[in-house]
């Protein structure tokens, strides 16, 4: 059965004492509602900026279901690489998870999917899972592009990888247009992106791996959509920009499956 859930990018958001009380905060919340835990439940990562991935994991402290990641890493395992941040730095931290190719990071640093997969190489030698972010902009999408860009960004990003690796990888769908713009992908556009992500899992690695992945929608999912969203078959949670930054929305959204 593939996983559930929800996470929350924080991006270049909140201080530090901000961050404590945010991840408390949601951390006591779904606790209080026994929440998420189980073995069904979803999965609960927040992403916040490096410096408070420490403070945020001490944060969660043995909430099940609950972790911390990071918004990025560097390709390379160590070294003179001044002002950045390695996979293994982010392990030795707690963090369990880390986005590769977020569209900001494609759009504003011009990470391209060869520096994408060497990053994820990175997460996955460190033992840790890869949220792999791909979608089109709203150009692409108007000219009926969006599967074929789709179809490259995980074929150069992602398809180079094994079997056991692919199913160690999440991947998220965040369609330019509607990060934070206010403006979200209906349900049925996201089903129909998500149930394509998953035919071209399946022609490269067979049905089995291609079900048990968790695919992400992304992109202004909020209190008010999520349940309508993860209601679709090939909709597994959301990642959260905006509406992670106030726990009690992200909360509501973390009940709407
Ligand atoms: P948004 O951001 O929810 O604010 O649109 C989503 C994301 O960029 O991951």
């Amino acid at each position: 059965m593939r996983k559930q859930m929800v996470a929350g990018n924080w991006k270049m958001n909140l201080g530090l004492a901000e961050a404590k009380t945010l991840a408390t905060e949601v951390c006591q919340a779904l606790r209080e509602a026994g929440l998420p835990g189980g073995e069904n439940g979803p999965q609960v990562v927040f992403f916040p900026p490096h410096p408070f991935l420490t403070t945020v994991v001490e944060a969660i402290g043995k909430t099940p279901g609950v972790s911390a990641g990071a918004q990025n890493c560097h390709q390379e395992k160590k070294g003179a690489f001044t002002g950045e941040v390695s996979a293994g730095m982010v392990r030795t931290c707690g963090g369990t998870h880390v986005l590769v190719g977020h569209s900001e990071r494609r759009a504003y640093f011009g990470e391209d999917e060869n520096l994408l997969a060497a990053k994820i190489r990175q997460v996955l030698d460190e033992g840790l899972t890869p949220v792999y972010c791909c979608g089109e902009v709203l150009q692409e999408r108007d000219g009926g592009r969006h599967f074929e860009v789709i179809a490259s960004q995980l074929g150069n990003g992602l398809f180079w990888l094994d079997r056991d690796e692919l199913a160690r990888t999440v991947i998220a769908y965040e369609p330019v247009w509607a990060i934070g713009t206010g403006r979200t992908a209906s349900p049925e556009q996201a089903q129909e992106v998500h149930a394509f992500i998953r035919q071209r899992i399946e022609a490269s690695y067979g049905e089995d791996t291609a079900r048990n992945m968790t695919i992400l929608y992304g992109g202004s999912c909020n209190a008010g959509n999520a349940r309508e969203l993860f209601a679709r078959p090939d909709v597994d949670g959301g990642l959260i920009g905006g509406a992670s930054l106030k726990a009690g929305d992200f909360v509501q959204i973390i009940r709407s499956f």
